[in-house]
């Protein structure tokens, strides 16, 4: 049995070394360096905890934030389960290096996005990048702050999760105008969100070529046999019936991505990290290993379709408990996981040609952003939207 690889760390010695000098002070850092930056991308993720002492809060974080979750007595009862849940947390990190890599990571793609900007789009340059987390450091807020300290003449919001969804990239919105209307908007500063991206063509080129370098691996006789699993992370049914895009936007870059392989091999979108009793969107990652197991399928490819870097569900969730421990009880034949698009040179093109479109589109904010899923009852969207809508401008 070939067990899948762990992807921790990028491929390229130059990108090494960008990575050893953007820890947690890399902003701060930047910033005396760059100062006189004219356009600030701020890219928008729920982060990591780089440290294990971080893991609890970062969990109080998730599991407080209603636009995450609905709990009865949530503030009192989040931070009880987070206590609870620590320590399980904790241990899964120790067996991944300690930490999350997120941010290691988020601070090379925006390092090396803002250099191609600078290339391809130096109306708008120099262009600096921010990392706003929205459960660990550094926390959005805090990236703001910077922001207006460094006088940018225009943000640029930049969500990181290709794919929207009202639980993730919409909770980060949230945290945004709600600074901005206790703070008011800094004087002259243009704003402008770039709320999803999953159709770029170069993300589904990335990806695609992730995949036939992993193909690479298999026999030539079995390798269109090879089935293809794009794994993305659930959500509950009931987020998903109110309406919520995320689905069908993740089905949309899947099948960009077999389009590019001129649909060469099966494949199958499933859904992994479902937590708590209630039902959540499946199939789930492991059922259908198992399911396509018992069909007599031997060679599988994972592909973490929702994630742009390595966190803890790729290095943890697929690459021990399904490439390894599952695998193994399986009796997989061979089972390899693609790294994320991480620092892929496609992928770096990708982000920046996202944020030349937008500048070159004058479309400050998108009227898909702007309404509200059929069925919502979160009290914080409509004023979020509005919020964004009256301000937004490029
Ligand atoms: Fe989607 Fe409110 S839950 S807009």
């Amino acid at each position: 049995m070939n067990l899948c690889k762990i992807y921790s760390a990028g491929n390229c010695a130059r990108n090494f070394k960008i990575i050893r000098n953007l820890s947690t002070g890399g902003q701060k850092r930047e910033s005396s360096e760059n100062s006189k930056a004219k356009t600030g991308i701020l890219m928008v993720n729920m982060g990591g905890p780089s440290k294990l002492e971080q893991v609890q809060e970062f969990l109080t974080r998730i599991i407080t934030d209603r636009d995450m979750m609905q709990l009865p007595m949530q503030s009192k009862l989040g931070p009880w389960i987070a206590k609870m849940r620590a320590p399980k947390v904790m241990k899964k990190y120790s067996e991944i290096g300690g930490g999350s890599p997120i941010l290691k990571w988020s601070n090379l793609q925006g390092e090396l996005m803002c250099q191609e900007l600078d290339k391809i789009s130096p109306e708008s340059g120099p262009h600096k990048h921010y990392v706003g987390f929205r459960y660990a450091d550094p926390l959005t807020e805090v990236a703001l702050q910077q922001i207006e300290a460094d006088g940018i003449e225009h943000m640029i919001i930049f969500s990181q999760y290709p794919h929207y969804s009202c639980a993730t990239a919409g909770s980060s919105f949230t945290v945004i105008s709600d600074y901005y209307k206790k703070r008011g908007l800094p004087k002259n500063m243009k704003l402008s969100i770039i709320d999803r991206w999953g159709t770029h063509p170069l993300l589904a080129q990335t990806v695609a070529e992730r995949i036939k370098d992993e193909l690479k691996h298999f026999d030539d006789k079995i390798k269109k046999d090879v089935m293809i699993l794009f794994s993305a992370h659930s959500i509950p049914l009931r987020v998903l019936n109110r309406g919520d895009s995320y689905p069908s936007e993740i089905a949309a870059t899947v099948h960009m991505v077999m389009n590019e392989l001129n649909h060469s091999n099966p494949y199958q979108i499933v859904w992994q990290s479902k937590v708590g009793p209630l039902p959540w969107l499946g199939p789930a990652t492991h059922n259908s290993l198992r399911g396509y197991v018992s069909q007599g399928k031997k060679n599988f490819i994972i592909v973490p379709i929702a994630f742009v870097n390595e966190h803890i569900e790729t290095l943890h969730e697929l690459d021990i408990q399904y490439c390894t421990d599952l695998a193994r009880e399986l009796k997989i034949e061979k089972i390899r996981r693609t790294p994320t698009p991480n620092d892929h040179p496609l992928f770096i093109k990708a982000l920046a040609d996202v944020v030349k479109t937008h500048l070159h589109s004058k479309k400050a904010i998108s009227p898909k952003f702007v309404t509200r899923c059929p069925q919502c009852i979160n009290e914080n969207c409509q004023p979020c939207k509005t919020w964004f809508a009256q301000n937004c401008r490029m």
